[in-house]
């Protein structure tokens, strides 16, 4: 009621990305903390085991909003019990031209072209060794690796391997991205041929640094796109399973458009109230296709419990949310899973 009647309408008279790039400043100085700790309510606590993590509940922050790691705390404060940050590439790199966020208010969607603009994996590391110091002990972080703008196709394997080892010790998790719609060519890298040569690549790796430190092999989960079709999501599927993935988050924003009214849209990619419905088609097709030998993450359209309480009836073992924020505010996740582990309780 608050954010919606008072923070919002401030919020979303400036342009979109000025509006989220203070909302980060705010967040990543954590003063408004207490605030969100008091106004929001107590953390729910249900814990579950995931891979080989254990979260205190089953839902996060889904990347793309903190992408250099700067404001882990505040994912903390309101309740998460994880947060994925990035998508991180190995160099800085500035992204597409501006204006590249664009709301559409009346359906609850968002529409972004950004492109992967991150600070690089260096200063992100730095970032998000200082972030972790400070979180409660049960909240995960999963990082999410992307490729620069400029790297070849057949060498993006190289980029990946990169921030994998930069973050290996700092990260819970690492997803790989090859599913923006807005760096060219990306989501080639779905492709059989470069997904088994990435996906190879970081679990060769991903033993090696368990032998270098001490810590465990990371969970590695793949975040695929929405418009794959079913012939090429069997291939992921296969690709994922033979590689040992721990998962997939189903799903990244959709190029289509036929969910919304015939119009003339800005390019990129969709999110929110439109990507629903397109994103639990492929839940629920990677959760039949995987036959239980792969984790989902859902993600997709989730504004409320029951958004979120439909993707775990669909198999999901975790659920993100990014656009839901945006529109519903600070108070949703704890909203959602003050919600869920009321109905786990009623149901005993
Ligand atoms: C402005 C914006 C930026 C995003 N950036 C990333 C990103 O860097 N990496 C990524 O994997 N997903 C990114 N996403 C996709 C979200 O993580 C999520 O998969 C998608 O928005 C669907 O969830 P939602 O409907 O809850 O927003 C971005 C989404 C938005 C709206």
């Amino acid at each position: 009621m608050f954010y919606s009647k008072l923070i919002r309408p401030v919020l979303f008279r400036l342009d979109a990305e000025k509006a989220h790039d203070i909302t980060i400043k705010i967040l990543s100085k954590g003063i408004l903390n207490p605030l969100i700790k008091s106004f929001c309510g107590q953390v729910s606590h249900m814990p579950l085991k995931v891979g080989k993590l254990n979260f205190r509940n089953p839902l996060g922050l889904a990347a793309g909003f903190d992408k250099n790691s700067v404001a882990l705390r505040s994912w903390d404060a309101m309740g998460f019990g994880f947060a994925e940050v990035g998508t991180v590439t190995p160099l800085p790199q500035e992204g597409n031209p501006r204006p590249r966020i664009f709301r559409i208010t009346d359906h609850y969607a968002v529409i972004n072209r950004l492109g992967f603009n991150n600070c690089g994996a260096d200063q992100f590391e730095k970032n998000l060794r200082k972030q972790k110091e400070k979180l409660s002990k049960n909240f995960i972080v999963g990082v999410n690796l992307g490729k620069n703008k400029h790297t070849e196709l057949d060498d993006a394997y190289h980029d990946y391997r990169f921030t994998f080892e930069k973050c290996f010790e700092d990260a819970d998790y690492f997803t790989i991205n090859v599913s923006s719609p807005n760096t060219e060519g990306l989501r080639q890298l779905q492709q059989k041929k470069y997904l088994n040569e990435i996906l190879k690549s970081l679990q060769d790796l991903n033993t090696e640094l368990d032998e270098k430190f001490s810590e465990k092999k990371k969970d590695i989960f793949l975040k695929i796109s929405p418009d794959l079709t079913l012939a090429e999501l069997d291939d992921v599927i296969d690709v994922c399973i033979d590689n040992k993935l721990t998962g997939i988050i189903a799903t990244n924003t959709t190029v289509s458009r036929n969910t919304l009214p015939e119009g003339s849209y800005e390019q990129g990619g969709l999110s929110g109230k439109p990507l629903r419905e397109i994103s639990n088609a492929l839940i629920k097709h990677v959760v039949k296709l995987s036959e239980g030998k792969l984790i989902v993450i859902a993600c997709g359209g989730v504004f409320s419990y029951d958004d979120f309480k439909e993707k775990i009836d669909l198999g999901a073992s975790l659920v993100q949310i990014y656009t839901g924020l945006i529109y519903e505010g600070p108070c949703l996740p704890k909203k959602i899973i003050r919600k869920y582990h009321e109905s786990l309780y009623k149901d005993k």
